[in-house]
């Protein structure tokens, strides 16, 4: 079964989940990888029709008794293992936040479509902590941040790009260069000091 660039790399962050919990699994693509490859799936859909394209999909490949799948708002209530990882993606960061109100131990494997900062700021809040971040270029930019729980402590800068993220020079250069675009057409302050704090972390990532 061939992924996207972004569904590989989701994929590749999950590589050593025993179980999975796809939330929001829309097409079901990642459920069936994962069931083909013989790990436990979970997934869950807000919305009827994505969740019988999922279990269309799962027969198909013939693996739709490998996955149990859950017609439910977020992650569904059965009982949780400690090694459990949760992949939440294509979705916002709102509605991310909205999924994990309830405290779950685990590892969180997440694509947020917007709010970055915000999401990383409130998983910090929640209890968790990143472990690893990722990002991938498939079409546009996508940032792929790991969570489990944990307290560790970040600066501002690591909310605004990230604790991994901001040490990555592609991904700091692309940033510089959107936000250079965005202080063009508005020439607020506000941005321009935002270029100036990348301009300043692209020169740490030289060495
Ligand atoms: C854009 S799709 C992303 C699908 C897939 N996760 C991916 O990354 O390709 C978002 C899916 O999340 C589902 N969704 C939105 N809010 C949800 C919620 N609160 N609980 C479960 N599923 C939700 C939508 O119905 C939709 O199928």
């Amino acid at each position: 079964m061939k992924l996207t660039k972004r569904l590989q790399a989701l994929a590749n962050m999950a590589k050593d989940a025993e179980r999975i919990f796809d939330i929001g699994c829309d097409h079901g693509i990642l459920s069936v990888f994962f069931a083909l490859q013989g790990k436990k799936v979970i997934a869950s859909d807000l919305r009827e029709a994505p969740l019988n394209s999922a279990k269309a999909l799962a027969k198909k490949y013939q693996v739709e008794e490998k996955i149990a799948f859950y017609l439910c708002d977020g992650i569904p209530k059965i009982e949780k293992k400690e090694n459990d990882f949760f992949i939440l993606a294509g979705m916002g960061a709102h509605t991310i936040l909205h999924i994990l109100e309830e405290n779950i131990e685990g590892t969180f494997v997440i694509q947020s479509n917007n709010d970055l900062p915000y999401l990383r700021e409130e998983m910090q809040k929640k209890g968790y902590q990143i472990i690893e971040e990722k990002v991938v270029f498939d079409k546009k930019w996508y940032v792929f941040i790991k969570f489990q729980v944990g307290d560790a402590i970040y600066t501002k800068e690591d909310f605004a790009y990230g604790p991994f993220l901001k040490k990555d020079k592609e991904y700091m250069t692309y940033l510089y260069e959107k936000k250079k675009k965005i202080y063009e057409r508005s020439k607020q302050e506000q941005q321009l000091e935002e270029i100036k704090t990348i301009q300043k972390l692209i020169e740490k990532c030289s060495g």
